[in-house]
């Protein structure tokens, strides 16, 4: 079996036009060399900019991004080639991660590499960057179950939940990339359901490391 991991509408992207001549943003670039536009928003660096911004309370978070993408790829699961992970950002852009690739440990490493995937979108390679909607990547994944994980879904255990998608040749799972907020209606529109799993909201990567380990224990016999 296959798991797709979507981690959707991430809070990843290059600094928007509105916000590229703010001085918190100019200072940044000068310290590190580099133009405005090649940089990533980041709220703990741009808060004051990014007031500004439509839906910023969703948006300039790459490090919980880097933790959920963290916490994925480090699994047995992933790293035997039965867990395939997806960004997506709120604009539609999608990084598309190959089998097995592991993304860079060093924080400032893993920035780094999104700076320039979103900057060149790579259409080969390791990463490759395309265009694409949430329904677009779960159309592609088969015939097997899509589920969406949010707080405003219905209850479900995860080992019910491992169960529905570990029993499929390949099922897609869409976890929120985001601090706060909930799905936008296009992210649920090729989901069967929403389903919570517990009655507290927590942090993707927490959901994204629980979901993949019960998985694990169907598919590899652990636990
Ligand atoms: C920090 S939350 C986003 C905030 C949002 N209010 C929420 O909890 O759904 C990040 C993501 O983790 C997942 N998540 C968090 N708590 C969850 C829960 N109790 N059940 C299912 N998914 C959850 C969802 O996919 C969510 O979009």
């Amino acid at each position: 079996m296959v798991l797709n991991v979507i981690i959707a509408e991430a809070a990843l992207e290059l600094i928007p036009i509105q916000v590229l001549d703010h001085p918190s943003v100019r200072n940044e670039a000068r310290r590190r060399g580099v133009e405005p536009r090649d940089m990533l928003l980041d709220r703990s660096i741009h808060h004051a900019a990014m007031l500004k911004l439509e839906e910023h309370f969703k948006r300039g978070r790459p490090d919980l991004v880097y933790l959920t993408l963290l916490n994925a790829t480090s699994t047995p699961l992933y790293q035997d080639g039965k867990a395939k992970v997806y960004i997506h950002t709120r604009d539609d852009i999608v990084l598309d991660f190959a089998e097995r690739t592991r993304p860079p440990k060093s924080y400032t490493r893993f920035r780094d590499l999104m700076q320039q995937a979103l900057f060149e979108k790579p259409d080969s390679g390791l990463i490759r960057v395309y265009d694409s909607t949430v329904k677009q990547i779960l159309q592609r994944t088969g015939s097997g179950p899509k589920i969406g994980l949010s707080v405003q879904g219905g209850r479900m255990r995860l080992d019910e939940l491992a169960t529905r998608l570990g029993d499929s040749k390949e099922s897609g799972v869409v976890i929120g990339g985001f601090p706060r907020g909930h799905f936008e209606p296009e992210t649920t529109e090729g989901l069967e359901r929403l389903v919570r799993i517990d009655e507290r909201s927590l942090d993707a990567h927490v959901v994204v490391a629980r979901l993949i380990y019960e998985v694990e224990k169907l598919v590899r016999g652990v636990g």
